[in-house]
């Protein structure tokens, strides 16, 4: 999803297409080279960077107002399904070039650390359940892989002051001084409901109008409120429907 600076929520799918061509090797080659030259991609990569030869990928998007997504033809958060693009066509935004080989394998490729959940403001996640499944897990494997506090080795730190609730830990080098929670009557950190109000994809009770496909039938699903505000933005609401979900009731 993007939000604009008006507030505005758009659902949008990133294409990133490659100037290179595509090319490819035999099944026959590929299991020679792995026997003989298992660096061989690696190699290719970094000696066409070293000579100027620089990869790129263009960068297109589709992009979807927030409220298509409610009555659109199919479910759009279904990553089996393509946006047509007659819809919603390719719009160019800009292009990721490879200029710069690492200068330590070990600390700029072994340690980095790439999350989807690790998200700007203006960009948040989608009901996507592949997505919603890979934003924990991501996470804790750079937990495991890393260490805690993964986000302060340089290649994977922001280069803008992080405000977080986060602290102490293995390996932490930068100080956090009380309190890091919220809500608190220290003069701390406190929500700004404002700036970032609280977003339901399908507001409590409300019937969501999305067509959702189901063993090739449409349904459309009434949705009951959720348990606890903890558990709320990832139960019913976010896909509108879940087929286990006993808060969940179903109408064709
Ligand atoms: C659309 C589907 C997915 C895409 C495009 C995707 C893409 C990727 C990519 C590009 C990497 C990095 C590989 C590398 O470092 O060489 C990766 C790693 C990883 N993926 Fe996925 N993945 C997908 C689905 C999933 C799912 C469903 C899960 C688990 C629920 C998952 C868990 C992980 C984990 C734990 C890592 C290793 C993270 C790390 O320690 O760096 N992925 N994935």
């Amino acid at each position: 999803m993007w939000v604009n600076a008006k507030g505005q929520k758009f659902w949008v799918k990133y294409h990133f297409r490659t100037d290179q061509g595509i090319d490819f090797l035999t099944q026959g080659e590929a299991d020679r080279l792995a026997g003989v030259d298992g660096d061989y991609h690696t190699r290719d990569l970094y000696e066409a960077i070293e000579r100027g030869d620089h990869p790129s990928w263009t960068l297109k998007m589709q992009i979807m107002p927030f409220d298509e997504a409610k009555t659109y033809r199919f479910n759009p958060f279904d990553l089996t399904k393509v946006w047509p693009h007659a819809d919603y066509p390719l719009i160019e935004v800009g292009r990721m070039t490879l200029d710069r080989n690492p200068t330590d394998y070990h600390t700029e490729i072994e340690q980095a650390a790439f999350d989807v959940s690790n998200l700007v403001p203006g960009i948040g996640p989608s009901p996507d359940k592949m997505l919603l499944g890979r934003i924990f897990s991501y996470a804790d494997a750079h937990r495991a892989r890393i260490g805690v506090n993964y986000k302060q080795i340089p290649v994977n730190r922001p280069k803008v002051p992080v405000h977080s609730y986060s602290k102490d830990g293995l390996m932490r080098v930068e100080n956090a001084s009380d309190p890091v929670y919220a809500p608190n009557s220290k003069g701390g950190p406190k929500a700004d409901p404002e700036k970032y109000p609280r977003v339901e994809v399908w507001r409590r009770g409300e019937r969501s109008s999305m067509p959702l496909t189901r063993n090739g039938r449409t349904t459309t699903t009434s949705v009951r409120p959720a348990r606890s505000c903890a558990r709320s933005w990832i139960t019913p609401h976010a896909t509108g429907w879940s087929p286990t979900s006993s808060a969940t009731s179903k109408t064709e």
